[in-house]
């Protein structure tokens, strides 16, 4: 396969291409000049070995990334962890794994099922995180997983991707806060994610973010086609802390709020 570039930028030309919302608002941005600088980009997996963090890290491993920090959500069953790269210029990547073992038999056997169609050379792939879905999977197998958790409907319909994009508030010069940005994307046309409060976190705790709405997108199953919610755009704040240093955690506990957004049924 030809290389298109760094991993970060294949993930955007996807999210871009899938989620013409996410476009359409970089564009606005940019025509008020204001820089769109990606803070991180959140990926999703199943906690399973063949497809764990650890193996959807490795192609970010080599293109010189580090891991850094672990976190874990037991009441949303997921393990999260980041990884930076020494160019402070390239975003975070923020890649979480589901706990399976949480969830009724006929959901682990549904994902399993959708992992043993990958093979060795799909599973050693080192553009594994931009290879998008890998499996098949019915319409039915879907709404199954959805019903337990929307995070598993979501990697089970679009696979390896993007599931989100975050700029970072302090580099759009024309913003000085997130709730002028919210209310600028809503002036637009745009859905803001309201649940839990438009602006999510506190300021207390020296992070907060506001999400679009993840617009419904056409995905083919093998029984047919289903609208699904897709990907969303972030926008986060970081507060500085009383010794001057931008806070470096990625996700609040507001991970319970963003999961919540792309319920699809
Ligand atoms: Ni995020």
């Amino acid at each position: 396969m030809t290389s298109r570039g760094e991993l970060s930028d294949r993930l955007w030309e996807d999210f871009e291409q899938s989620n013409p919302h996410a476009s359409r608002i970089r564009r606005l941005l940019a025509d008020r000049g204001d820089q769109v600088v990606n803070d991180h980009i959140g990926l999703r997996t199943y906690g399973d070995a063949r497809i764990s963090v650890d193996v959807l890290a490795q192609p970010f491993l080599g293109e010189g990334y580090v891991a850094a920090d672990i976190y874990v959500f037991e009441h949303k069953n997921l393990y999260v962890r980041h990884y930076e790269h020494p160019d402070p210029s390239r975003p975070k990547m923020v890649i979480s794994a589901l706990d399976l073992d949480a969830f009724s038999f006929a959901f682990q056997d549904t994902v399993r099922g959708l992992i043993d169609q990958l093979d060795r050379a799909s599973l050693d792939r080192s553009d594994l995180p931009v290879a998008g879905r890998l499996w098949d999977l019915t319409r039915r197998q879907y709404v199954l997983l959805a019903n337990e958790s929307e995070y598993a409907a979501w990697v089970a319909a679009f696979g390896f991707c993007a599931n989100h994009f975050t700029v970072a508030l302090d580099a759009l010069r024309s913003f000085d806060s997130l709730e002028a940005l919210a209310a600028f994307l809503q002036e637009q046309g745009f859905g803001v994610n309201v649940q839990g409060g438009e602006i999510k976190g506190l300021p207390d705790a020296y992070l907060e973010q506001c999400l679009t709405l993840a617009d419904p997108v056409p995905v083919m199953f093998a029984d047919g086609s289903l609208d699904v919610p897709g990907c969303y755009y972030e926008f986060l704040q970081r507060h500085p802390l009383s010794f001057g240093e931008l806070f470096q955690e990625v996700e609040t506990d507001s991970t319970d709020r963003i999961s919540q957004r792309t319920d699809p049924l």
